[in-house]
């Protein structure tokens, strides 16, 4: 549904939290699949997204609570789809919900069973697949696309794997995960390499259940299979990326001072705090040192706006800053000079072509934007305008909860009126988003 959009009465002003990681949530929704004991998470991020992992393991026979934040979940004894047909999952918008899944069910999935088939929304059926399966089809998995190569749905059937050795073809935690999650069901050993910098929550979720993956020498992962698995008692921190709105909004509107609290620091997610003090921003990170459950860094970022200035963002920083790069580009518009982004063209692949709808929503303000094929040009600092009340500037989201919201945070610095074509999606990832958002502005 369409949604107006308002530009801020005045500077970002306070403090809050914002909910739980999201791709620590889809974790600890998914890896008690793979665990001899009951787990439990706090702090538990209820989205459309995470709701479609918690889902998937209800489906698959784990029994499971969601109450006050607080998931738990006891797959011991789940023994997956009986019967002649398939169990269908709907992993409706959720990437990491599919893939997750095909690593994870390619070697828990009983061999006589009729298997699980994986499925999505039309966003997700348009997204790659084959860098998750053909990687499993080589450790014996039996991965069948039920439609276009490629894409989903796949059919999932229980196999005896074996252990490999990967090289990743991109830096994508998503499929580092995959490989770990399904190597921990092979005969024998799997390593990925690869993975760079991008999130390691699996890695430190996996040290919790007892598992050590990281073998020492550079991003080499290593996990034996069949070794013993443990439950979890987890909590799960505010999701940097959801922060990520608020603090890049508190840069961008003048004379603002803004603090997310309690906000996940781990490796991987928090490149964008560097962005935004290159653009001139002041960044402040207070660590929590008693962390979150030995599991997962945390602690207050708070962001003063300063002086804007044109950026830059390389390649090699892209992955871990990949969810964050719609709204950095938001920014940009507004940074005098000439903002370079490359080795981005991953951000196609998302819940939308991101580089296409950021490029297409900024140019609709004014502002001044070269697509490329990997990234994005944006010479900023020209004044960012929207329409009239009677013919707003409709932004287009694709769906795409991530591009909404960085659209809502231009809004802030726009004259005139702006809307989205759909505000609802944003219940992917930050339900409360547009409340959360309005009171750093009213505070
Ligand atoms: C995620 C990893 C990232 C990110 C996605 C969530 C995860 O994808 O964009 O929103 O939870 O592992 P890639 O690993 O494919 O880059």
């Amino acid at each position: 549904m369409s949604r107006p959009l308002a530009s801020a009465a005045g500077p970002l002003r306070g403090r809050c939290r914002v909910p739980g990681d999201k791709s620590i949530s889809h974790r600890t929704a998914l890896m008690p699949l793979l665990a001899a004991g009951p787990c439990r998470a706090t702090g538990w991020l209820d989205s459309a997204d995470t709701r479609a992992s918690l889902a998937a393991v209800t489906a698959l026979g784990a029994r499971t609570s969601l109450a006050a934040g607080e998931l738990r979940v006891d797959a011991t004894g789940a023994a997956g789809p009986q019967g002649i047909e398939p169990l269908v999952i709907d992993c409706a918008n959720s990437g990491t919900t599919a893939r997750l899944l095909l690593g994870l069910l390619a070697g828990w999935l009983p061999a006589d069973g009729p298997g699980v088939v994986l499925d999505g929304d039309a966003s997700l059926r348009s997204r790659p697949m084959a860098r998750v399966v053909d990687p499993l089809r080589r450790m014996g998995a039996r991965l069948d696309w039920r439609g276009e190569p490629d894409r989903l749905p796949v059919l999932v059937r229980g196999a005896q794997i074996r252990g490999c050795d990967h090289v990743l073809p991109v830096a994508s935690a998503q499929l580092k995960t995959a490989l770990l999650l399904a190597g921990l069901r092979a005969d024998g050993t799997t390593t990925v390499r690869g993975g760079g910098d991008s999130r390691d929550h699996t890695e430190r979720l996996l040290r919790v259940m007892g598992v050590e993956t990281v073998a020492g020498e550079g991003d080499l992962l290593r996990v034996a299979g069949g070794v013993p698995v443990t439950g979890f008692d987890a909590s799960v921190p505010g999701d940097p990326s959801s922060a990520a709105f608020l603090l890049t909004a508190a840069a961008l509107v003048p004379g603002s001072r803004f603090t997310v609290a309690g906000v996940g620091l781990g490796a991987g997610r928090i490149g964008f705090l560097d962005v935004l003090a290159r653009a001139g921003a002041q960044v402040e990170v207070v660590r929590d040192e008693s962390g979150v459950s030995g599991s997962e860094p945390v602690g207050d970022v708070a962001v003063s706006g300063g002086e804007l200035r044109a950026f830059a963002i390389a390649g090699d920083e892209v992955p871990g800053l990949v969810d964050e790069i719609p709204v950095l580009a938001v920014l940009a518009a507004a940074c005098p000079g000439r903002s370079v982004i490359i080795g981005a063209e991953e951000l196609r692949h998302k819940e939308s072509d991101r580089l296409s709808l950021v490029a297409h929503n900024l140019g609709l303000l004014g502002a001044q934007v070269e697509e490329r094929p990997d990234g994005l040009v944006v010479t900023g600092g020209r004044p960012l305008c929207g329409g009239t009340p009677e013919a707003p500037v409709v932004h287009l989201t694709g769906g795409d909860h991530r591009l909404a919201m960085a659209m809502a945070v231009a809004a802030l610095v726009v004259t005139g009126e702006t809307a989205l074509d759909d505000g609802e999606c944003v219940a992917v990832s930050y339900p409360g988003f547009f409340e959360d958002l309005a009171r750093a502005v009213a505070d």
